[in-house]
């Protein structure tokens, strides 16, 4: 089969474009960790209730103004719900997912994080202004979606 001198320029400047793009993906992704860099740690997400520190999920102190919580997300829920803590307080969120991917947004904060089954979250807040604060799961994770929520409440 004979081809044209121009259909080899195209096909050939077309496979140079997807080799420059898969280069820079790649770049990106790898040299750089432009990936997302709060998914490094991983977990088997068939054993997270047996795996510290999600064997235990709660909140606890670890400073004098600073708190680590460690979450579990599952549908249709956050484990611990409905944390408190004081004014002022900076918080250490370790989260994992049970299931599928969720979300975690705090409405009034910069918090938003994507939380996956097989990898560990960790994002950290400090909460100045009281008030209750309202946590959404923002990734669409099934019937129950809508309504999976809980707050922190800052006093
Ligand atoms: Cu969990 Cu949407």
């Amino acid at each position: 089969m004979k081809m044209h001198l121009d259909e080899k320029i195209w096909l050939g400047l077309s496979f140079g474009m997807i080799m420059i793009f898969m280069l820079i993906t790649g770049y990106q992704g790898f040299a750089l960790e432009m990936g997302p860099p709060s998914h490094k740690e991983t977990i088997d997400p068939q054993k997270v209730d047996q795996t510290a520190p999600f064997d235990q999920p709660g909140i606890k102190q670890i400073g004098e103004n600073e708190y680590e919580v460690v979450m579990t997300l599952q549908i249709f829920s956050f484990n611990p719900a409905n944390i408190e803590v004081p004014a002022g307080s900076t918080v250490h969120f370790t989260m994992t997912s049970k299931d599928v991917v969720h979300g975690f947004q705090v409405a009034n904060t910069n918090l938003n994080a994507m939380v996956m089954p097989g990898h560990i979250t960790k994002i950290t807040q400090k909460f100045d202004k009281p008030g209750k604060y309202l946590v959404l799961c923002n990734e669409y994770c099934g019937a129950g979606h809508q309504v999976m929520s809980t707050t922190i409440t800052v006093k």
